[in-house]
């Protein structure tokens, strides 16, 4: 038996980053899914959280407030034109809160996420988390105190003060991706905009956002910090490091290898790496339902497989291509065939989490199936490991592998092309590309030329100095 989740709906945010995995295989049903899901979005930017495939509504249930929600559709829209190329998604004209009066353009709803963020920052102009943001069950204007009521749907869906700082990493991403789009449909100034934002909220997170050796997770409703060296539990969260990070945040400056020593040091474990340190010993009704899981469960310094390819791709990020495979291997299936007596689950599938560190079955495995993982695991292995990323303008080449590899070869269909790839690391390094042909000829940089449908690619890198 499993949960489907479809009793409850499906989730906005979760439907969203899952068109990561799937865009390159049935692009004609993801453009469908992307144009039903965009329809549940409100006209502020907002979203219903969950909504139902079939009836493709809102689910009034839940409601709206989850304030990771709006920047996802720009994560799954932008994903679908890179690996299509299709801008014309853009013009679609898409209801608002299925209300076909409301209809606007696919590329306003973009702009309506993006927006959305911008206008909803808090005292340190981080963005305000509203119920929640990825982590469901980090309720910072919920203050629950009657024992089985929903997290989810009581206490205030919004608050002026608590803000995330995940959130804020996700602006800096997607933010950026919007500009691209912005770019690629002639609307400089907007990309400017959207970049310049991006770097405004970069400099926010490295300022309040910053906890001296790791990225905090938030704000609580009182102004305090969440995630850091000054709190009794929960003193450094996963979500941050991995986002912040892939986002760019503190590459350049040293942060971010940083933050990634602090996960190394303080969350990893054998079976992967946990979701917060310490673990919550006790109710925090000023962090909601996070703190009512035992320790080690769930939330509440769980392995969530879901998060930990973006400390993976992260890594990539810094160049550390022997670290990025290592906590890939850790919760990959094929890898733990031999852990099977304590994963206990069915040994060719993710679950949601595996038990961490704190509880007494560490490394038992735990809601098969129903995680998000596996759209996140593939990003994590074609496009930062092996580094073979859709951009707007073709495929770049940009592989982050362990540096025992001698190589590796694969074959891409992109945009009705095949690729066939040869990547050389004779040099055995960890990252960077030293020079690339496509078919036998050099080429200036790492992206590839883009090739008609039908034809046949032969392309070499070369890693090394
Ligand atoms: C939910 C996700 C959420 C995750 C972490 C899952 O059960 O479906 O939307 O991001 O838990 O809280």
């Amino acid at each position: 038996m499993h949960q489907s989740g479809t009793g409850r709906g499906m989730g906005f945010r979760d439907s969203c980053q899952d068109l990561l995995g799937f865009v390159h295989l049935i692009p004609a049903r993801a453009r469908e899914r992307i144009l039903d899901i965009a329809a549940t979005q409100f006209e502020d930017g907002n979203a219903y959280h969950q909504y139902q495939p079939l009836t493709k509504k809102g689910n009034m249930d839940i409601g709206a407030g989850f304030n990771d929600d709006p920047l996802w559709l720009i994560a799954a829209v932008s994903a679908y034109v890179r690996e299509t190329g299709d801008l014309s998604i853009l013009d679609e004209q898409v209801d608002f809160n299925n209300d076909h009066k409301l209809a606007q353009p696919l590329m306003e709803h973009l702009r309506r996420s993006y927006q959305y963020t911008l206008n909803h920052r808090g005292p340190h102009g981080l963005p305000l988390i509203g119920r929640a943001d990825w982590n469901d069950c980090l309720n910072l204007n919920c203050f629950s105190k009657t024992p089985g009521e929903s997290f989810q749907t009581s206490g205030p869906s919004e608050g002026p003060v608590a803000e995330s700082v995940f959130i804020g990493g996700m602006f800096v991403k997607y933010a950026n991706e919007y500009a691209d789009l912005c770019d690629a449909t002639h609307r400089a100034n907007e990309a400017i905009e959207a970049r310049n934002a991006a770097q405004e909220m970069s400099r926010v997170i490295l300022g309040p956002g910053w906890d001296g050796a790791w990225f905090r997770r938030a704000y609580d409703a009182f102004g305090n910090p969440v995630g850091s060296k000054k709190n009794e539990e929960g003193q450094i969260y996963i979500e941050p490091q991995g986002m912040c990070v892939m986002a760019g945040v503190g590459v350049e400056s040293g942060e971010a290898v940083k933050a990634l020593a602090s996960v190394k040091e303080k969350l990893d474990t054998k079976y992967g790496i946990v979701l917060l340190q310490p673990a919550y010993t006790r109710y925090h009704e000023e962090l909601g339902e996070i703190t009512s899981y035992p320790p080690g469960y769930k939330e509440n310094a769980g392995i969530f497989c879901h998060n930990n390819p973006w400390v993976s791709c992260a890594e990539t990020v810094v160049g550390h291509g022997d670290r990025a495979f290592e906590i890939y291997k850790k919760t990959c299936p094929a890898y733990i065939e031999n852990i099977s007596e304590i994963h206990r689950t069915e040994p060719y599938v993710y679950s949601q989490m595996v038990a961490g560190k704190d509880a007494p079955t560490h490394g038992e495995g735990k809601n098969s199936w129903l995680t998000g993982t596996a759209a996140w695991t593939f990003v994590n292995v074609s496009q930062y490991i092996l580094g073979v990323q859709p951009t707007l303008k073709g495929l770049r080449i940009d592989p982050c592998i362990p540096h025992e590899l001698d190589g590796f070869e694969l074959t891409r269909v992109f945009r009705g092309a095949t690729y066939h790839i040869m990547v050389d690391n004779s040099a055995h390094v960890e990252k960077g590309v030293k020079s690339v042909t496509v078919n036998g000829k050099p080429i200036q940089g790492n992206v590839l030329p883009l090739a008609k449908a039908g034809e046949q690619v032969e392309v070499r890198g070369v890693l090394g100095i």
